[in-house]
C-alpha cells in the first residue's frame, strides 16, 4: 500500500480530517504525540485493532494504549475510576501518563490482550487530539515502530520503519519529550509503575502518595509480566549493546573499545573529547535529562544504521526521568550492564 504523508500545523486541520476519516473507516495512521510517533486505529474495531498488531509485528499478547481527547470518556472505557485516577487525570492530562483500569465492556478484547484492564492516556500534542477528535472515536495507539526497533520521535523514523505497512503518517515535527509515557496500574486497588515515563515518579507522588516500582522495570522479568511490552528485547539496535553504569563510565568504555573493529559509543557531551577519532553520539549533557530524553531513540537509531559490530552506551543518573532513560537503555542492552564501584 502506499503510505500517504500529512503535515499538520496549528494553522491548518486538512491534516487532522484525513486521518481522522482514515482511522475512522478502519484505517491505520501514524500520529505525532508529545511523547512518541504512535500508531493509531480506531479502539472500538476489532478489525482495524488486529492490522496495528500485523503492521508493527508485534505479538498479540501486547496490550494497546488508548487515546482521548476528552478525560470525561474515561468513564466509558473503564469499570470504575477511583480518586487517584481522578487526582492524577486532572493534574497530569493532557500528557505523558497512561493509567491502567479494570476495562468496561465496550473495549474489543485484542486492544487488552485479554486483560481485565485497559491501558488509557489523553495525549498532549495538538495533532493527536485534533485526530481523535476528528475520528470520532478512542484511538487504540502504540509506539509508531516495527516490534522491537527504537520508538519514533519523527515521521521519517515512522517511514523507515513502516512506509508501505500503513495508510498514513501525520507529521507533526520532532516530539518533545521523545520517550513514551508512564504507565502506572491502579487496577485492583493497585498503585504501580509498570514503566517509567515522561512523567515521573516523583510527581506522582505528590499527588497521591506512595507507589512501587515494578520489579520488571530494571531487572529482566520472571514469571507472569504485569505489562507484558517489558519483556521483550526492546528499543533495540541489531547489534550488542552494553550499558555502563557509573560515574567513570568513558574511561571504562574508551579502555574497552580497542577489541572492537567498529564500536559505537552513545555517552554525555562532556565525555565528546575523550572519544577523538571514535563514533561516539551524544544525547546532551550529562545533568540535563529532558534532552537525553529528546535525543535517545534518535542516537540508537543513527548509530544502528551505522553498522556497529558493538555499542557501549553511558548510563544516566538515577531518579526522575533517569529512571526512564535507565529502563529503556536496559532493554535495549537486553540487560548486559556492567557496572562501576566508582
Ligand atoms: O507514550 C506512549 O505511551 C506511546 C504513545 C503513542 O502514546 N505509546 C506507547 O505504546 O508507548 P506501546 O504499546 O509501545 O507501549 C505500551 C505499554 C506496553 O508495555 C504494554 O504492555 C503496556 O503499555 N500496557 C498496555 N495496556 C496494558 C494493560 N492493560 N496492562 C498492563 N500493561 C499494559
Ligand atoms: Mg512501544
Amino acid at each position: 500500500m502506499l503510505t500517504k504523508l500529512l503535515k499538520i500545523n496549528k494553522a491548518d486541520s486538512d491534516a487532522a480530517r484525513i486521518a481522522g476519516s482514515i482511522i475512522a473507516s478502519g484505517g491505520l495512521v501514524a500520529i505525532p504525540t508529545e511523547t512518541v510517533y504512535g500508531l493509531g486505529a480506531n479502539a472500538l474495531d476489532t478489525k482495524a485493532v488486529d492490522k496495528i498488531f500485523i503492521a508493527k509485528g508485534r505479538p498479540q499478547d501486547n496490550p494497546l494504549i488508548v487515546h482521548i481527547a476528552d478525560p470525561g470518556q474515561l468513564s466509558l472505557l473503564c469499570a470504575r475510576v477511583p480518586q487517584d485516577a481522578l487526582a492524577l487525570a486532572s493534574r497530569f492530562w493532557p500528557g505523558p501518563l497512561t493509567i491502567i483500569l479494570e476495562k468496561s465492556a465496550l473495549i474489543p478484547e485484542n486492544v487488552c490482550a485479554g486483560l481485565e484492564t485497559v491501558a488509557v492516556r489523553v495525549p498532549a500534542h495538538f495533532a493527536a487530539r485534533e485526530i481523535i477528535e476528528a475520528a470520532g472515536c478512542p484511538v487504540a495507539a502504540p509506539s509508531a515502530n516495527l516490534s522491537g526497533r527504537p520508538s519514533p520521535t519523527t515521521a521519517a523514523h515512522v517511514l523507515d520503519d513502516l512506509d508501505g505497512r500503513i495508510d498514513a503518517v501525520v507529521d507533526g515535527g520532532p516530539c518533545e519529550v521523545g520517550l513514551e509515557s508512564t504507565v502506572i496500574t491502579l487496577a485492583l486497588g493497585e498503585r504501580r509503575i509498570l514503566r517509567p515515563g515522561g512523567v515521573t515518579s516523583e510527581q506522582i507522588e505528590s499527588v497521591i502518595g506512595k507507589v512501587t516500582m515494578d520489579a520488571s522495570v530494571f531487572s529482566p522479568h520472571e514469571g507472569v509480566a504485569a505489562s507484558p511490552g517489558m519483556k521483550y528485547r526492546h528499543y533495540a539496535p541489531g547489534c550488542r549493546l552494553v550499558l555502563v553504569d557509573g560515574q567513570h563510565a568513558a574511561g571504562y568504555i574508551l579502555s574497552r573499545i580497542k577489541d572492537f573493529s567498529s564500536p559505537g559509543v552513545l555517552c554525555f557531551d562532556e565525555d565528546l573529547p575523550l572519544f577523538e577519532g571514535v563514533r561516539a553520539v551524544s544525547i546532551g549533557r550529562r545533568l540535563d535529562l529532558a534532552s537525553q530524553a529528546t535525543g535517545l531513540f534518535s542516537a540508537l537509531r543513527r548509530l544502528d544504521a551505522e553498522g556497529h559490530d558493538i555499542i557501549f552506551a553511558c548510563c544516566p543518573p538515577s531518579g526522575g526521568l533517569g529512571d526512564a532513560l535507565k529502563n529503556r537503555l536496559l532493554r535495549a542492552a537486553a540487560f548486559e550492564t556492567v557496572f562501576l564501584n566508582d
